[in-house]
């Protein structure tokens, strides 16, 4: 109370500026931190059925805060899948109109066993939230809730705001899309504002300006109608797994350049000077290979490892499995292999398409004694983020104010489907101002999430507001 008061008294005698909040953001620390903690406790798993009641109590939560903290129309919207939390503050219908857009799904906190403590019993240890969703995605979108949440007790929220925090984004975002198509007029907005990638490090901020797309699919081998004895059959009768297992290795020729009739067809290459440009942002082989205790990185030929992970489309089996996998050995000739896998895509590549020549190109190259199956899971489209609209400059500036330091355009490797969707469909640009870490064990065992790096981005997400503010008036 006493801080406000004093607040109100600098308001009217100093021209306006966020610097006003820092204070009040170390007095709130601790209540930040138990806030975030309670929202983490919930394993809002969007993949796994089982965590379906988990899910909704999570959106409602949000939409409880949502009506504390006084924003109007606080709702979780049904969709075919989970609800969707809107809240929005709307002070005047002249001003600009920031759209945040997060998630509050996370991922299966699958494989368990190597967490050093219970993955929805979020912990602090070296100054650090440790709980899956602390980094992906509840804590960088809890930073945004805490943002508003300032601005309004401190009567400077300088535009309007809206939030769309969605609990399908881990699989797809699938009904998000019919979502933002129903919903065009509740969701009119000027820009998108979106935490949910990494900066380069604590020093050196960075804002994302793409993203990759992404075709997913799982395929399935079958060779005899049932498992054999791997004496008696094998060698006279194609093994599944083995012939997976070589299908898979001749997608990529000795460049590791992928094998897919047409695969590159459409991919953006980059200019000399675009590459330079990238090649800009600081980055420490040595210390990548050390932190990953890796010898050696692997990866395209002609292409650094940034640009590896992402200007350039990819191929990776994210699971593979069929046969006997219990303990000990068991000898069989299994009847069936599986495996799924991602094809990471760049600017002008098309997920459709992708999905549609690696089908092509899989069922082509099977040998005869087996029998495949392609199931398309989900896809989505790459994107990249121009930096020279008012949008870009407000991020950029914000984070040099509470960085000091101006903050490179960074292409990033992950995807967010549903972002090039709000272009396509809102005719809407999205800032990607993230606040992690490449480093944060997103989607790993141990997720965590700094405390310097929430904070940073309760600090800098209402300089955001101010500056976007100031250029549109
Ligand atoms: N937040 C990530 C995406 C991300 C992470 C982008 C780091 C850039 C840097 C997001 O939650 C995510 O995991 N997306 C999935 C996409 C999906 C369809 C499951 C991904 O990239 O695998
Ligand atoms: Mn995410
Ligand atoms: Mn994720």
């Amino acid at each position: 109370m006493y801080v406000k008061n004093i607040l109100c008294v600098i308001f009217e005698t100093q021209p306006f500026t966020m610097q006003h909040l820092k204070p009040i953001i170390e007095q709130n620390k601790q209540r930040y931190i138990d806030e975030l903690i309670e929202l983490l406790k919930i394993p809002s798993v969007s993949a796994d059925p089982a965590y379906r009641e988990d899910v909704f109590k999570t959106a409602e939560k949000i939409k409880e805060k949502f009506i504390s903290i006084g924003l109007d129309n606080a709702q979780c919207i049904e969709t075919p899948g989970y609800p969707v939390a809107y809240a929005e503050k709307i002070i005047d219908a002249s001003k600009p109109t920031v759209l945040v857009y997060g998630h509050y799904d996370v991922q299966p906190a699958d494989p368990i066993e190597l967490w050093d403590s219970p993955p929805f019993e979020p912990v602090i240890k070296n100054e650090k939230i440790y709980a899956r969703g602390a980094a992906d995605d509840k804590g960088q979108m809890y930073m945004h809730v805490l943002a508003v949440q300032n601005m309004l007790e401190n009567n400077c929220l300088p535009c309007n705001v809206k939030f769309l925090i969605e609990g399908e984004e881990e699989v797809g975002s699938d009904n998000l899309e019919g979502f933002v198509k129903k919903h065009k007029e509740l969701l009119k907005a000027d820009v998108i504002l979106i935490s949910d990638t990494a900066i380069i490090d604590n020093e050196n901020p960075s804002i994302t300006v793409g993203l990759r797309g992404l075709s997913y699919v799982e395929v399935e081998v079958t060779g005899p109608n049932r498992d054999l004895h791997s004496g008696v059959y094998g060698g006279a009768v194609a093994n599944p797994i083995n012939v997976l297992s070589k299908m898979i290795s001749s997608m990529f020729d000795e460049n590791n350049h992928i094998t897919i009739p047409g695969f590159y067809d459409d991919v953006q290459e980059l200019s000399a000077t675009e590459r330079a440009s990238l090649a800009e942002a600081p980055f420490n082989e040595e210390a990548y290979k050390e932190e990953l205790q890796i010898e050696a990185v692997y990866g395209e030929k002609g292409y650094e490892t940034r640009e590896r992970c992402s200007i350039r489309p990819t191929l990776d089996v994210n699971g593979m499995w069929g046969g006997y996998i219990g303990e000990g050995a068991k000898t069989v000739l299994p009847s069936k292999a599986y495996a799924k896998i991602s094809m990471r895509l760049v600017p002008n590549q098309s997920s459709d398409k992708i999905t549609e020549l690696f089908t092509k190109h899989f069922e082509s190259i099977a040998p005869k004694g087996v029998k495949v199956k392609v199931k398309p899971h989900h896809g989505g489209e790459p994107l990249v983020v121009p930096t020279d609209f008012d949008a870009y400059k407000a991020a950029e500036m914000a984070m040099q104010q509470t960085f000091g330091k101006k903050p490179v355009p960074e292409r990033g490797g992950g995807s967010i489907p549903i972002v090039a969707l709000f272009e396509k469909e809102l005719g809407l640009k999205s800032i990607l101002m993230g606040f992690g870490l490449d480093t944060d064990d997103i989607h790993s065992p141990n997720e965590h999430y700094g405390i310097f790096n929430y904070l940073k981005g309760i600090e800098t997400i209402p300089y955001f507001y101010q500056y976007y503010a100031e250029m549109k008036a």
